[in-house]
């Protein structure tokens, strides 16, 4: 029997760092389902349509370096606000979490749209300070430059998009454990995620 981890969260909330720990100690497959959107995005920018870069998304486009761009962020939150978008998007996601060995699905709407039977649910949240904060470090780690005010305005204007819109808006499923990562280390963050998944487990 397949067992799904759903982790949802805005952006830069620790998502990442806690699904990909969480796969790793069970041995779970996981995905970044933003990686679709950005796909999706970034041919966009390249001049295709949305709806027809959704459809004719395929797993090789996931692996372009080039999609943790800021510009790629941005113009991903800008397509999966069109329903057909997501709707091109869905198959792919349930096939990977029906996975026969454990999958860990992360996005904003795994809990609540693409499995909302999966068997462990948390959602993953921090200050939007705390996590410009962390993104900021992360860019410039890669050698971006920028600045902390306009990563926070970034992601402060990704929160309001994801939030507020009408298919698949960034919200809690009801049965949905919390994780605020705000006052916790990344290792401590995962150690409470690996603990909760090994409560049903
Ligand atoms: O998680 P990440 O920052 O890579 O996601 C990029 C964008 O893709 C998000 O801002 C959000 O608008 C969209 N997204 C989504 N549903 C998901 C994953 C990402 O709408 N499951």
């Amino acid at each position: 029997m397949s067992f799904v981890v759903a982790i949802d969260g805005p952006a830069a909330a620790g998502k990442g760092t806690i699904s990909k720990a969480v796969a790793a100690h069970f041995g779970f497959a996981h995905l970044d389902t933003g990686l679709l959107y950005r796909a999706v995005g970034a041919k966009v920018i390249a001049g295709e349509a949305p709806i027809v870069a959704a459809r004719a998304l395929d797993p090789v486009d996931l692996e372009n370096d080039d999609l943790r761009t800021s510009a790629v962020a941005q113009a991903a939150s800008e397509v999966a606000v069109v329903p057909a978008v997501r709707e091109a998007l869905v198959a792919f996601q349930r096939a990977f979490a029906a996975r026969a060995n454990g999958a860990v699905l992360d996005g904003r709407d795994i809990g609540t749209v693409i499995c909302p039977d999966a068997d462990v649910k948390l959602f993953v949240t921090a200050s939007p300070e705390c996590r410009a904060e962390r993104r900021l470090q992360e860019l410039v780690g890669k050698g971006t430059e920028t600045t902390y005010d306009t990563v926070l305005a970034d992601v402060k204007e990704r929160d309001a998009r994801d939030q507020n819109r009408a298919a698949a808006p960034l919200v809690p499923a009801d049965d949905a454990i919390l994780l605020d990562t705000s006052d916790l280390t990344a290792d401590q963050a995962i150690a409470a995620a690996i603990a909760h998944v090994a409560a049903v487990r």
